[in-house]
């Protein structure tokens, strides 16, 4: 937690060409923003509309064409290729709409993994019980040794959220966490979400879904590569 008034995350006028051969995209045409330690934020507008991009830009996983990007004080937009790759580890974790599991783990492995990547924690002993504890922290333990397979849609988002609070990042960002889960499940996804944002994670809900987007405290909207809104659920 940032113990002053500087945002945790900082985007300023972020432009962001894709290339295709000759044909260029401008994604985003100038996105500032600014999401404080401790938020509950979700970015909304249909598909397309570039939050995807801004996820990308967030987490380092592309580079903007233009403008700066912070977070936590590093401008993560001037770090190499090795040390992005660090930083994301430590700093945030990423839910996906497809969940990406892997299938032949269990629920348990999947959770081990970015320990193993991280090397924090040492020994397979202390890396499964911690792994574990983050099962329970999503409600799953008693499915621990099941497949993916084995889980339904629910379940799986549920450890892929574990798998992303292993490293115990202080930012958790969820791109469509929802999309391939029932209305119902996907609002149990969504109250864990907000649960954890409860106890002192920042985190990010990026979705088409406006209903779902107003279980933020804030909103951030999106069209068309601009932000076009940003409000407060209580105006
Ligand atoms: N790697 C890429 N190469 C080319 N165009 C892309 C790439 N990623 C996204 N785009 C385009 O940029 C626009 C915004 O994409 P995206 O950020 O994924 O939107 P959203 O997540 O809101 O649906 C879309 O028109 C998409 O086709
Ligand atoms: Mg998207």
């Amino acid at each position: 937690m940032l113990m002053n008034d500087q945002p945790l995350i900082q985007l300023r006028d972020v432009v962001k060409v894709y290339r295709m051969g000759r044909k260029e995209f401008v994604a985003l045409k100038g996105v500032t923003l600014d999401i404080y330690a401790g938020e509950f934020v979700s970015i909304v507008g249909p598909s397309g509309s570039g939050k995807s991009t801004i996820l990308n830009m967030i987490t380092g996983i592309a580079r903007p064409t233009g403008g700066r990007v912070w977070v936590g004080g590093v401008a993560i937009d001037r770090l190499s290729e090795n040390e992005l790759a660090r930083w994301r580890r430590d700093n945030v974790g990423i839910v996906f709409q497809f969940f990406q599991l892997l299938p032949t783990l269990t629920a348990l492995e999947n959770v081990v993994l970015p320990l193993d990547l991280a090397g924090k924690i040492r020994g397979s002993k202390a890396k499964r019980e911690w792994a574990l504890e983050c099962l329970a922290r999503v409600g799953l333990e008693s499915h621990a040794h099941h497949l993916p397979g084995e889980l339904s849609g629910g379940e799986q988002q549920r450890v892929a959220i574990a798998r992303a609070l292993a490293n115990d990042p202080p930012i958790l960002i969820a791109d469509e966490p929802t999309g391939n889960l029932d209305s119902e499940t996907g609002e149990a996804v969504v109250q864990l979400l907000a649960d954890l944002h409860h106890q002192g994670k920042t985190v990010i809900l990026i979705t088409h879904d406006r209903s779902l987007a107003k279980r933020a405290e804030r909103t951030v909207s999106v069209l068309d590569g601009r932000i076009v809104g940003l409000g407060h659920e209580a105006q």
